[in-house]
């Protein structure tokens, strides 16, 4: 294995390495506690003072408004496919959802089992390749809400806008891209993230929601998923995932200390526009996403040859440029980069593309035998 690793997991993913030393110097003894964090009683002065400090980090770095609670919750961004129709259907009964990709596919799915659920919106006709425009939604006024999924982690498209959905409160699973582009959170109900892309180890979800649409929920709905319950307790009806909170804290400081969100935009930008500027030059390597639709955060690449695919993988994990696979369902690479990518991180996989396509056409794969291994990945 090369010396420097640059990971380009679609999730979890690579943390900035200052959060994680200071999670390692913290490890055995919290500033003095004579605890870890992971030893901790959540109603504990030292940690109600980390949670607070957390909270507050997230709500400055996206200017969340008091109209809003910002929940720290477990269950992952799934748990909320069934939490949203759960708290937010019961006036109407209808919910609009666009889906355009994977896991927006599956919160789709998921809501049907609490009422009328259009598809408001779709682009699986092209296999995901692009996001619908406004005037192609179908938008129902009488729907108790809007939800898509700003970033397609696995068929790597972003909406770049905010659909527009006049009355009708929106709700945004914003898992792939949370921290990297300014948000308007007084136009959205409900924002929800798994935190294990750029926020913190897997095991907390940052929820976002609208305080005066909390108390409606379904009279069958799971106290856990209930976020009236959920804000009452402040995100403390049960016992919090108290590690991933002080890690997303370290990581909101790492963020803050980079020049925030703004610094994050910049960096994703530099980043992604070294990889596409790339594959749009690059006889071998192709990107299928509509060019405006395509994602700051998950690129996936191929090279139309499924053997020339692995053996890219293989090779590329040789120098460091590890978990390049594509999502089992689409194949191919993909590369995440999420806000710890370095630069330099985008600089040597373009580079190792770069060496890979020369080879390729001194000396043509035909048939490579890379073994029975599946290089295919999970999220
Ligand atoms: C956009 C998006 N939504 C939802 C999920 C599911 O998240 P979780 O595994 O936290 O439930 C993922 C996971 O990768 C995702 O990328």
């Amino acid at each position: 294995m090369a010396n420097t690793v640059y990971n380009f997991s679609a999730g979890p993913s690579m943390l900035p390495k200052e959060a994680l030393s200071a999670a390692g110097a913290d490890i055995l003894d919290y500033k003095g506690s004579g605890q870890s964090v992971m030893e901790m009683s959540h109603r504990s002065k030292v940690f109600i003072d980390i949670f607070e400090e957390t909270k507050q980090s997230i709500i400055d770095l996206l200017k969340i408004p008091d109209t809003h609670e910002t929940l720290f919750l477990q269950g992952g961004a799934t748990t909320q496919f069934a939490a949203v129709p759960l708290n937010l259907i019961g006036g109407t009964g209808v919910a609009d959802y666009a889906v355009t990709g994977n896991f927006s596919g599956l919160a789709y799915k998921e809501a049907q089992k609490y009422g009328k659920i259009n598809l408001a919106g779709t682009s699986e006709n092209t296999k995901f390749t692009y996001i619908p425009k406004q005037n192609a939604l179908t938008l129902d006024p009488g729907a108790g809400y809007f939800h898509y999924c700003a970033n397609n982690t696995i068929y790597g498209s972003e909406w770049k806008y905010i659909p527009d959905t006049g009355k009708v409160p929106l709700v945004a699973d914003m898992s792939s891209n949370m921290l990297t582009r300014e948000v308007d959170v007084s136009r959205y109900a409900v924002i929800y993230a798994g935190a294990q892309k750029n926020m913190a180890p897997a095991g907390v979800t940052l929820v976002i929601v609208r305080k005066d649409l909390a108390g409606k929920a379904l009279p069958y709905t799971p106290a856990m998923l209930d976020y009236a319950t959920l804000i009452k307790g402040d995100s403390m009806h049960n016992t919090p995932p108290c590690w991933s909170i002080y890690l997303m804290g370290l990581v909101a400081k790492w963020v803050k200390d980079n020049g925030g969100i703004a610094g994050m935009e910049q960096l994703k930008r530099e980043r992604s526009e070294l990889l596409y500027d790339f594959l749009d030059n690059s006889d071998l390597f192709s990107n299928p996403v509509n060019p405006k639709d395509r994602s700051y955060m998950n690129i996936p690449f191929v090279t139309g040859d499924p053997e020339t695919d692995k053996k890219f993988v293989k090779e590329a994990e040789a120098k460091g440029l590890v978990n390049l696979a594509g999502h089992r369902k689409v194949g191919g690479m993909r590369a995440s980069m999420y806000n710890a990518m370095p630069v330099e991180g985008a600089k040597a996989l373009v580079e190792f593309m770069k060496d890979f396509e020369r080879e390729y056409y001194a000396a043509p794969v035909v048939a490579v035998d890379v073994g029975d291994d599946d290089v295919t990945a999970e999220l």
